[in-house]
């Protein structure tokens, strides 16, 4: 519940200015919107400029957490070792990884080898081998705001076929992000995700998406890479989602492991790729936080 400004009120947005001259024309641009029957950014879905400060703090970290990665993966390694550089990188900049016991996961990131499509869990026995594609997906908390992204990985030389769909993954994201901008439509992006993974005949997974973060790690909306353009929630400057389709080479069918309830794979056990990137809407189109 957010009790009406008066025009000369103090701005929510903690720019000190009065409404009338700040957001008010903003916020009655989106109830026309709303009253229109169009799914509209409820307030606590636009940051602010101090929680885009802090926001941007935590994606630095994130950054460098994935740029250490980066520099560091090789083939003979297991996966736990990618858990620890992460754990001790984050914490040593001052973060903490968000995933480590959100809703009961047990490691500090993600790691999804192969037909792995997201949540793979980081393992002694898992060693990663020449030919492997691997997405490790990163989060941290910083002062209590979030940040999330993730990338791929090639173990040495991989497969034409594979590294044709990790960059295929790739423009999938980047084809998205140009079709985010302020007062446009989550669809839009969804269906320029979706079109550029259809053009080259793979699917994108259907019953996981991404998701507004910042102040929590989950946050709404839920962001669909199966969407249409002109459809889903309107897009306002200062809205933070993540732009991340899960790629898949064959069938779109996944399942969930029952062995721990998490590591999500492809149902015909072809590969899965997955870039993550964290967008801001600005006044003017998109900015990327974190990737
Ligand atoms: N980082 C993932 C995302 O992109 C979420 C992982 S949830 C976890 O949304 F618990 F597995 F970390
Ligand atoms: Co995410």
């Amino acid at each position: 519940m957010h009790i009406k400004l008066g025009r000369n009120d103090k701005c929510w947005c903690g720019s000190g200015r009065k409404y009338k001259q700040c957001h008010q024309a903003f916020d009655d641009k989106i109830a026309r919107i709303a009253s229109q029957g169009r799914p509209v950014p409820a307030r606590e879905m636009i940051k602010t400029a101090d929680q885009i400060a802090g926001i941007r703090q935590s994606a630095k970290i994130n950054i460098a957490v994935l740029d250490y990665v980066a520099e560091h993966i090789h083939a003979g390694m297991c996966t736990e070792e990618i858990d620890r550089m992460v754990y001790e990188q984050t914490t040593q900049m001052g973060g903490m990884p968000a995933p480590l016991n959100y809703e009961g996961y047990p490691k500090s990131v993600c790691t999804s080898v192969n037909d792995q499509v997201c949540h793979g869990i980081p393992s002694a026995d898992v060693i990663l081998k020449e030919g492997d594609i691997v997405n490790v997906d990163a989060s941290t908390i910083l002062n209590g705001y979030f940040s999330d992204s993730s990338r791929m990985f090639c173990i040495g030389e991989v497969s034409p076929e594979k590294k044709r769909l990790v960059e295929v993954a790739k423009e999938c994201v980047y084809e998205g992000l140009k079709a985010v901008r302020p007062w446009g439509w989550l669809g839009d992006m969804g269906q320029a995700v979706h079109d550029h993974a259809f053009a080259n005949g793979y699917t994108v997974v259907r019953e996981i998406g991404g998701h507004g973060v910042g102040l929590e790690f989950h946050e709404d909306p839920w962001v669909s890479y199966n969407s249409k353009r002109g459809e889903e929630m309107l897009m306002v400057p200062g809205m933070i989602f993540t732009i991340e389709p899960m790629v898949n080479m064959g069938r779109v069918e996944i399942y969930v492991d029952e062995a721990n309830d998490w590591t999500v794979y492809t149902e015909d056990g072809k590969p899965s790729a997955q870039w993550e990137i964290m967008v801001l809407v600005t006044d003017d189109g998109a900015e990327i936080l974190s990737y």
